[in-house]
């Protein structure tokens, strides 16, 4: 999000910027008046909302989201014009309006009645400036440089990205009680982790990472960072589950912050709560980030909403990875082929065969567009496009290999570039 302090280069000439004093205020249960519901009070009603102001809000009308505030009973909403007296028991007042008068009128009210007075058409008549603010796992920043608020909101953005993502070194912000993160990566491009996880592992000590995610992110840890590579490749070497937990606990246990970080969502497929349920049991803190699931992000990147207004109403996620019929399998293909919706499958290029016939055998026709889109977000992305009929031939005469999803259902050919 981006807010400029409200003081427009224009007014500011001639207001000191070095002589504003900069304090937080604790607004909570304190009445703020605003003055005017236009664009400046939808940016500021929020903080002045999130802070526990008691706002009386004073304007004939209103955008649609302060409307919406409104409605919701956040802010209390008299529509009517400012009058003398409004600022009676207020400690701070935004004024607003599109009304020099009235906004002239409002701010010696306020210089009488000493309340703190911010101006969005004024700088100079204001007697508070608003900075532009944001905030990190508890940091408040909030920036001001009076005649430049873009500096002060790209000043604010680079502190505010720096904390969230590690890069700027905060010692005391860095400090955090030793445990294990397991972290979703997302899908596999860099920057489709969250900013929580990015945060989280530009502060590990150790990171046990899968083979799928965003395996770019670890060249760029520092060099006294452990790596543990716990790829589980399909039918090839893997760290079994229980070595990984052991590993987890045996780590943090050394006090080290720990992060396993996996691929899309931990709890997709993702044996997350397994690793959860271990640590729980030796009683090691851990947190829970999620993570952009594949089953959603990977379509997408390739074209392909998972659902459509008249198209698709529902999507199913499924796993492939063993075939209908087999006794190990918890799905039942006989009602999923009954469904219309899309059919999501993860780990299905290897079964893809038996899983095409099962949802045909049952009734899905034949003709069902299908697409299968390898190494989603990353470099190496691919789609094939197929039908339930022909998709098992397709992939194989492609030489699709995972990680792949397959998506199945008429969202496959919705699209600007298809219809
Ligand atoms: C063990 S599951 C883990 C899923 C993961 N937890 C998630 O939420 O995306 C692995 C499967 O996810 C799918 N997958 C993960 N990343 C992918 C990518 N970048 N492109 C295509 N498929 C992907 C593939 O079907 C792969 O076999």
């Amino acid at each position: 999000m981006t807010s400029y302090d409200d003081v427009p280069a224009s007014a500011a000439r001639g207001a000191d910027e070095a002589t504003a004093y900069p304090v937080g205020l604790r607004l909570s249960g304190r009445r703020v008046v605003v003055l005017g519901a236009g664009q400046v009070a939808q940016r500021r009603l929020p903080g002045l909302v999130a802070a526990g102001a008691d706002v009386l809000l004073i304007a004939p009308a209103a955008t649609p989201s302060v409307e919406a505030m409104a409605a919701a009973g956040e802010v209390r909403w008299e529509r009517r014009t400012y009058r003398e007296g409004d600022l009676d028991g207020a400690w701070y007042a935004l004024i607003s309006t599109d009304d020099p008068e009235a906004n002239a009128a409002a701010s010696a009210e306020a210089e009488s009645r000493r309340v703190w007075c911010v101006r969005s058409d004024d700088a100079e008549a204001a007697t508070a400036w608003t900075p532009a603010t944001g905030r990190s796992e508890g940091v408040t920043v909030a920036v001001l440089t009076g005649r430049d608020p873009r500096r002060s909101a790209a000043v604010r953005d680079a502190i505010v990205d720096g904390l969230r993502d590690g890069t700027l070194a905060a010692p005391r912000h860095r400090a955090r009680a030793a445990g294990v993160a397991l972290v979703g990566g997302g899908p596999g491009d860099p920057d489709l982790i969250t900013v929580r996880g990015r945060r989280l592992l530009a502060e590990a000590d150790v990171v046990i990472a899968d083979r799928l995610g965003p395996r770019d992110l670890l060249d760029e840890l520092p060099p006294h960072v452990e790596v543990i590579d716990a790829a589980k490749i399909p039918y090839g070497r893997f760290m079994a589950q229980e070595a990984i937990n052991n590993a987890l606990i045996e780590h943090a246990k050394a006090g080290k912050a720990v992060v396993r970080l996996k691929g899309g969502d931990p709890f997709v497929f993702g044996r997350g709560m397994e690793e959860a349920e271990a640590l729980a049991g030796a009683g090691i803190p851990c947190t829970v980030v999620p993570g952009i699931s594949s089953s959603i992000s990977v379509p997408a990147a390739a074209g392909i909403p998972v659902t459509h207004r008249g198209v698709a109403h529902e999507f199913t996620v499924v796993s492939g990875h063993v075939a209908p019929g087999d006794p190990r399998s918890l799905v039942d293909w006989e009602a999923l082929a009954r469904l219309q919706g899309t059919l999501v499958l993860l780990m299905a290029v290897d079964k893809i065969g038996p899983i095409s016939e099962a949802l045909v055998a049952h009734g899905r026709s034949p003709d069902t567009p299908v697409a299968v889109v390898q190494e989603g977000t990353t470099a190496g992305q691919r789609r094939v496009d197929a039908t339930l009929a022909t998709v098992a031939r397709r992939a194989a005469d492609e030489g699709v290999r995972p990680p792949a999803v397959i998506v199945i259902g008429d969202v496959v050919g919705v699209g600007p570039d298809r219809g």
